[in-house]
């Protein structure tokens, strides 16, 4: 149709992307021959027939099991540039991506060794793909405070390399206030801030993330729309949402694509935006969130032209370096 081909033309920024929710069946398997790590697949079908959920736990315990093919630094570039590769093919000019150093460190795995790869590929993408980036370290919230403390030290070499701070994993249980200390560290450190709210959790801990973490931007923040009061305060604030239609249809945070609530979340004023979030596990990469969700929820030409835009405005990019994408 004539809107596929307007998302398919405009330039767009991915601003929620998780890169180890990048790793495509055909990785998997790859990764792990060449690894020799044993797991529970043999076939591409048995590693698809996985990737079925019905909640965000569900996904989790695939996400984290799936990780355990990533071992060397090469496997972190790859998975980064098997991405960036994939993307550049949507129009996509900017990313702000997230990794999981906790999913790695836990298992073994040096923290200079996923950072390093991912580096090597991010450094990369200008020249190789046109795409600039900012690249966002994690924070895993079943995990303790203490142990958020320990990536955080080992991250400080790095610092200059990492432009800001997420939270993500479970997140009823583990509300954002658990992570007070650590967030307001990094905004010490110059870091930008964000963090998963409102995706599974209730509207309490979209608030405590903007009044006790002073997140700049909300990922998901889907439930803020259950309170007047907090969307009233997001629009005035004018915080962007990271929003993920896919994501959000696989983990059954709407039981239909149809009663998704991107076109509200534009109506009322908020700015959101459309990404992936996990594209290897939900479906599909930005461009087919975007078709999807318009054909589902009836998006106009001007909210896809307003999507594009807000993915820009709502990055961690400077005026003058969005500019050339406006
Ligand atoms: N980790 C990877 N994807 C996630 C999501 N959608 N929510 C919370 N944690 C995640
Ligand atoms: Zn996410």
């Amino acid at each position: 149709s004539d809107l596929d081909a307007l998302i398919d033309a405009l330039p767009k920024a991915e601003l929620h992307l998780h890169l180890e929710g990048s790793l495509e069946p055909e990785q998997l398997l790859e990764f792990a021959a060449r690894n020799k790590v044993d797991i529970p697949f043999k076939t591409l079908e048995e590693v698809r027939a996985a990737y079925e959920f019905s909640n965000l736990q569900d996904f989790l315990d695939i996400y984290y099991q799936g990780m355990s093919v990533l071992q060397t630094e090469v496997d972190f570039h790859d998975l980064t540039d098997a991405y960036l590769q994939r993307v550049a093919a949507d129009n996509v000019r900017h990313v702000e991506v997230f990794f999981d150093p906790q999913g790695h460190t836990e298992r073994g795995i040096p923290f200079d060794v996923p950072i390093s790869g991912i580096l090597k590929a991010l450094d990369a993408a200008k020249a190789k793909y046109g795409i600039t980036y900012r690249l966002i370290m994690c924070f895993l919230r079943h995990l303790s405070e203490e142990d958020a403390f320990k990536t955080w030290d080992q991250a400080k070499p790095w610092l200059s390399k990492i432009h800001g701070i997420g939270l993500d994993s479970s997140e009823n249980g583990h509300p954002p206030s658990k992570f007070a200390r650590i967030y307001a560290e990094a905004r010490k450190a110059g870091l930008k801030l964000v963090a998963h709210a409102g995706e599974e959790g209730p509207p309490a801990y979209v608030y405590e993330a903007l009044d006790e973490l002073k997140i700049d931007r909300i990922d998901h923040g889907n439930r803020s729309l259950e309170d007047d009061a907090l969307i009233a305060r997001i629009r005035d604030a004018g915080i962007t949402l990271t929003v993920c239609p896919l994501s959000n249809l696989s983990l059954c945070v709407v039981d239909d694509l149809k009663d998704h609530p991107l076109k509200r979340m534009l109506a009322l004023g908020l700015k959101a935006t459309v990404n992936s979030d996990d594209p290897a596990y939900f479906g599909g990469y930005v461009n087919q969130n975007y078709r999807e969700t318009a054909k589902a929820v009836g998006l106009t030409h001007d909210d896809i032209i307003t999507l594009a835009k807000n993915s820009f405005t709502g990055s961690f990019l400077s005026a003058e370096e969005q500019a050339p994408h406006l």
